[in-house]
């Protein structure tokens, strides 16, 4: 299910019994007309009172999130369940016996609310799915460059940003990297200016030497460093040949990442890098997916002016076919009915950690996930403020919560960077995945 889906059902629920309750006044108010003696003042207070209580934990219920909404819906039920008491009582107490008692009036009502549900939320989906306004499929001749650089925003921040979410695209750059001047996560440098610096890095002597030195070839990637005539053909610049410039410096850094270190940026001394491959699983960029975000990267600090734009347009229709698409408009978003591997993997926890038993997942930015012995001891730290009580409760704490508790970074001899790790994956979660992701993670463990 999409993430507003579910938040409209619990809000429609929880609206639904809005209506429910006024509909109880309504009917008592009617009934204390029609039978004399009753005490309508006693009776409409105590049903106005029903309402106003709904209406509040409605209200509520439109300031929460997903996750807090699942369990607060329980506190509306428990208001509606002592309506139907209360009008119980005072049909007994009336002698009312020519109408359906309230428990049948009450059951008529949700049946009706619930197929009206269902096929709302049948109808949903269909309507979610229409085609994204840019960034399609097709790739025409005569695109223009506005329009690739548009292509490589939307693989960066997504088409469609999901309100109290990160924007991130297929791209996942946003998870790490910031872009406007001054604001700074830490462990990833900000991406503001990156054109220019990318003129000025290929002339430092850092860059000539280490961590491997030009002409050195980087053994995770295979890659030669320095070396555009020698990029893989599919990527390779047009026109390469030995001279290096700017544009060579940014597709390294996206297809080699430990080719060159920015300063405090690395692990071990700076001599490897956090980010992922973005050529290759689980990010996976395309060629010309990968070029429209450098043609976004020369060209986003300068809105409207493309000068300084080297990447050239693509040629041909078709190509971008070997993507799929459908990556690029839709919120990330998770049900619990993948695979383990599946969720993790759409979250991008593997960017980040290093997670036994998830192929590929060697991330570095933060703690290896090995919680089953991590998250017990966690929460006897004496900096611990949280309120888990036990592990699978942390875990779910630091998914849904990272600031609740930062971890120490014991090899760096400083805290791991707290704020890197997204703050908002309750929206990317149905409760399901969140509790099958709890499972899994609360049990991992050193290999071996
Ligand atoms: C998991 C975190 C992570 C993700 C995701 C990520 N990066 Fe990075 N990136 C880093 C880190 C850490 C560095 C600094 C170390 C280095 O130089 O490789 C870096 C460095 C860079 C640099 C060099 C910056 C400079 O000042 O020289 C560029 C350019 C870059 N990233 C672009 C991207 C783009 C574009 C994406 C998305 C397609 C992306 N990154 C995704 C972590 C990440
Ligand atoms: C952009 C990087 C990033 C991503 C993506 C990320 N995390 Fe984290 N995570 C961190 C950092 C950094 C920390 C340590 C700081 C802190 O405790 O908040 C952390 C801490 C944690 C902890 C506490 C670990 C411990 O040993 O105490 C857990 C559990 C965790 N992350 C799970 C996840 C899961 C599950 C996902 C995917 C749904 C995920 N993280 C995605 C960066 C990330």
């Amino acid at each position: 299910m999409l993430p507003e889906q579910q938040d409209i059902l619990w809000t429609f629920v929880s609206l639904m019994c809005v209506v429910f309750s006024m509909y109880a006044f309504i009917s008592v108010i009617l009934n204390c007309r029609e039978h004399e003696g009753a005490n309508m003042k006693l009776w409409g207070t105590i049903f106005a009172a029903g309402v106003l209580i709904n209406l509040a934990l409605t209200n509520h219920m439109f300031d929460l999130n997903q996750v807090e909404q699942l369990g607060f819906v329980g506190w509306q039920m428990l208001a509606i369940l002592g309506t139907l008491l209360i009008w119980g009582v005072f049909y007994k107490n009336e002698g009312i016996e020519d109408q359906s008692p309230p428990i049948i009036r009450a059951a008529f009502f949700y049946v009706t609310i619930s197929i009206l549900l269902a096929g709302y939320t049948n109808w949903l989906p269909q309507q979610r799915s229409d085609p994204p306004p840019v960034g399609g499929a097709e790739i025409s001749d005569d695109i223009t460059m506005d329009q690739y650089a548009e292509m490589g925003r939307i693989i960066v921040f997504g088409a469609k940003a999901v309100a109290g979410t990160k924007a991130i695209g297929k791209g996942q750059c946003p998870l790490c990297h910031t872009f406007d001047p001054g604001d700074n996560i830490g462990r990833c440098p900000n991406l503001f200016g990156v054109e220019e610096r990318s003129h000025a890095r290929i002339k430092e002597d850092r860059y000539l030497n280490e961590p491997i030195r030009i002409g050195e070839t980087d053994g995770a990637t295979q890659i030669v460093k320095g070396k555009p005539d020698q990029v893989p053909e599919e990527y390779r610049r047009a026109d390469a040949g030995d001279d290096l410039v700017g544009e060579d410096y940014l597709r390294e850094s996206l297809m080699c990442p430990s080719c060159y270190v920015v300063k405090g940026y690395g692990k071990t001394g700076d001599k490897v890098s956090p980010m992922p491959v973005i050529s290759k699983p689980p990010i996976s960029l395309s060629p010309i997916e990968l070029n429209s975000v450098l043609a976004w990267l020369q060209s986003k600090d300068t809105p409207g002016d493309f000068a300084s734009v080297t990447i050239p347009l693509p040629t041909g229709g078709g190509e971008i076919a070997e993507t799929d698409e459908e990556d690029e408009d839709r919120p990330i978003f998770v049900t619990g009915t993948e695979s383990i591997e599946e969720i993790v993997n759409t979250l991008g926890c593997p960017l980040c950690h290093t997670i036994p038993g998830i192929p590929g997942a060697v991330g570095e930015l933060g703690p290896k996930l090995h919680e089953k012995i991590n998250a017990p001891q966690r929460i006897k730290n004496p900096n611990y403020k949280g309120k888990a009580r036990n592990g699978r409760e942390y875990v779910r704490e630091s998914i849904l919560n990272p600031s609740a508790y930062v971890v120490f970074n014991e090899e760096e001899g400083e805290p791991f960077p707290d704020g890197l790790m997204p703050q908002d994956f309750a929206n990317k979660l149905s409760v399901n995945a969140l509790e099958k992701l709890v499972d899994f993670i609360s049990n991992t463990q050193p290999e071996g």
